[in-house]
């Protein structure tokens, strides 16, 4: 498989399979946690970004912090969707919610963007636009959920607002909440996207 990553099987039969997909600095480890606690008993699939900034993993190059390299972009976009399909083989599993935070939620939103039949939902937790002018895709419905922090210094409200009328005219079912914090998660976050995750 492309990419380094965990694969935590499924104890329970309830909750579709989660694809954990970690902000910038973080590693394959990072978001097991989180994961078990948003649905307890599904399978994890957390792979490592392959791309490094001094050092620290990422899933798309950038040029300076918010403005991206969209071409790297579209190719991990690619690549990532290319490595659920492997795992999906390789594990047995079926297409995952995506559960990505910051450049994870990014590379998530990117994913959905350009290759949509590879996840069965996302959830995007402080994501911005991964791209300035996505072609069009058809997202027949694919249920999204976004939080986002009011005092976020790193993302523009217009830009994700911009994200969510995207995916909207896409056709995906948006649920945008906008959460009283910063760029990190908060207890809310967990508690919201867990209850969003049960009710899939
Ligand atoms: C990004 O580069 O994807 C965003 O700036 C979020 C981050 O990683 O800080």
């Amino acid at each position: 498989l492309s990419h380094a990553h965990r694969f935590v099987p499924a104890t329970g039969r309830d909750s579709p399979p989660l694809l954990l997909l970690h902000g910038t600095g973080g590693d394959e480890n990072d978001l097991l946690p989180l994961g078990a606690a948003l649905a307890p008993g599904a399978a994890l699939l957390s792979p490592r970004g392959g791309v490094l900034e001094n050092g620290m993993p990422r899933f798309f190059r950038r040029l300076a912090e918010g403005v991206f390299d969209e071409d790297d972009v579209r190719l991990q976009a690619n690549r990532l969707a290319d490595f659920v399909e492997d795992a999906r083989e390789a594990y047995g599993i079926a297409a995952p919610v995506a559960v990505g935070f910051s450049n994870g939620a990014n590379i998530a939103a990117a994913t959905l963007l350009l290759r949509p039949r590879a996840l069965s939902g996302t959830v995007l937790l402080r994501a911005m636009s991964p791209l300035k002018a996505p072609p069009p895709a058809r997202l027949d419905g694919t249920r999204v959920l976004m939080l986002s922090g009011a005092f976020d210094p790193i993302v523009p409200a217009a830009d994700v607002g911009g994200l969510a009328a995207t995916l909207k005219a896409d056709g995906a079912v948006v649920d945008h909440q906008t959460l009283p914090a910063a760029h990190g998660l908060t207890q809310a976050d967990v508690q919201i996207a867990k209850a969003w995750l049960s009710a899939l």
